[in-house]
């Protein structure tokens, strides 16, 4: 077995779908807390498959933990379980200090203390995933190069802080403890199953739903965009063959402004949905108070993993996001179960 947390989120969730796909991968425990980013009926094509245990509870509970480990005995954790938005951080930081550092720091003891009970085979297979972000390098200027694992960190976001904080705890468990652990530090997903408080759901979403299409400041804030099932396919690839205590950065080579993407995301609507009246999506594009500490550029150098693992992705960003507007359009079902009153409280608070 592996332990996968967080695996009812965007990426986690799309994890386990990939690997259970894979009739050889072996089973997994999937713990989530069920936040409000976490949902089961990203998973429901798995309901009565043997291979996946589902269990709703918090990486920090170490009782729990314990007990899973104990009970299952996985040969991996890969820990995607966070609190992941950087406007939600800004509102409210407590919970990304909880689950981020603190939960991150009681699922490294839990985890440690099950690895130094194991016998020495078992020791030195085990393995700690820990999935993290290329938003601890803090913003890049328009010249500068793109991050590499050893561009210094500097978060900006309570977000981004969290994260850090996290990944300096990853990597001081493996200094001093020698607990084997990798660390991916990844640029912006998109794809299935993306939460519609992120830009690109968010912008499908109002489009179709004839909803001003928010872009904050001047549009011109620049990231670098990775299809999910390519972050996946990476984190397969770190787990299996990473060498301990490294970190790899993956993304998309796709930099991109905020104001393209949402000009694509329009024009691909144009074509598969048009509007009624013959105009363009493109008319809803509406200008919104920027985010407070907004970072202006993210660039991701992926060589380190391509040189030492071979892994580069396989969607550009024109073939991802026609599949993801398509999966958004053909999933209304999906979307309807996320679209709740919390969400819609979110909403208000954030665009009023
Ligand atoms: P998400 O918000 O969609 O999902 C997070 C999941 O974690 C949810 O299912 C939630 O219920 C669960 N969770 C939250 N707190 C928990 C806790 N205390 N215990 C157990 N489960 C808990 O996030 P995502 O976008 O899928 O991101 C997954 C990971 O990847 C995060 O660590 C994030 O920092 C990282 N990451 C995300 C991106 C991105 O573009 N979304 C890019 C790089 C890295
Ligand atoms: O870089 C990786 C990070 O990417 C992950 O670590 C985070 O978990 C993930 O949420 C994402 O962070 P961003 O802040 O970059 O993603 P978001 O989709 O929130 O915003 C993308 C860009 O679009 C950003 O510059 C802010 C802007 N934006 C966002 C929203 C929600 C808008 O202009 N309007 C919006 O309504």
């Amino acid at each position: 077995m592996i332990l996968v947390t967080g695996g009812a989120g965007f990426i986690g969730g799309n994890f386990v779908l990939d690997w259970l796909a894979d009739l050889d991968n072996e089973g997994i425990i999937n713990l989530d807390k069920l936040t409000y980013a976490g949902n089961l009926e990203t998973l429901e094509s798995l309901r009565g498959d043997p291979r996946h245990i589902f269990v709703h509870g918090d990486i920090g509970d170490k009782e729990l933990v314990s007990k899973l480990l104990k009970e299952y005995q996985p040969r991996a954790i890969v820990n995607f379980a966070a609190e992941s938005h950087v406007d939600r951080s800004i509102h409210g930081p407590a919970e990304f200090i909880a689950t981020n550092i603190v939960g991150t720091f009681n699922l490294l003891e839990s985890a440690r203390e099950y690895w130094s009970g194991l016998d020495d085979s078992a020791r030195r297979a085990f393995r700690f995933h820990h999935v993290s972000t290329d938003e601890v390098y803090g913003s890049l200027s328009a010249g500068d190069p793109a991050f590499t694992e050893t561009s210094t960190f500097e978060p900006n976001s309570p977000y981004s802080a969290s994260k850090a904080a996290s990944d300096h705890l990853v990597r001081a468990w493996f200094h001093t403890y020698g607990f084997p652990v990798v660390t991916t530090n990844c640029s912006n997903n998109y794809g299935p199953y993306h939460f519609p408080e992120k830009l690109i759901p968010l912008v499908i979403l109002n489009a179709i739903n004839r909803k001003p299409l928010p872009i904050y400041g001047d549009g011109q804030q620049i990231r670098d965009w990775l299809y999910v099932g390519d972050h996946c396919s990476a984190i397969r690839e770190v787990l299996a063959k990473g060498a301990l205590g490294e970190t790899y950065n993956i993304g998309g080579w796709n930099e991109k402004t905020n104001m393209d993407v949402v000009k694509t995301i329009c024009s691909i609507l144009d074509e598969l949905k048009p509007r009624s009246d013959g105009k363009s999506y493109s008319e809803q594009i509406t200008f919104v108070k920027d985010r407070p500490g907004h970072d202006r550029r993210y660039a991701i150098d992926a060589s380190k993993v391509e040189k030492k693992l071979g892994w580069r992705p396989a969607e550009t960003f024109d073939t991802g996001i026609r599949k993801t507007v398509q999966w958004y359009l053909d999933n209304p079902n999906w979307i309807d179960g996320v679209v709740s009153g919390a969400y819609r409280d979110w909403l208000s608070k954030q665009y009023k």
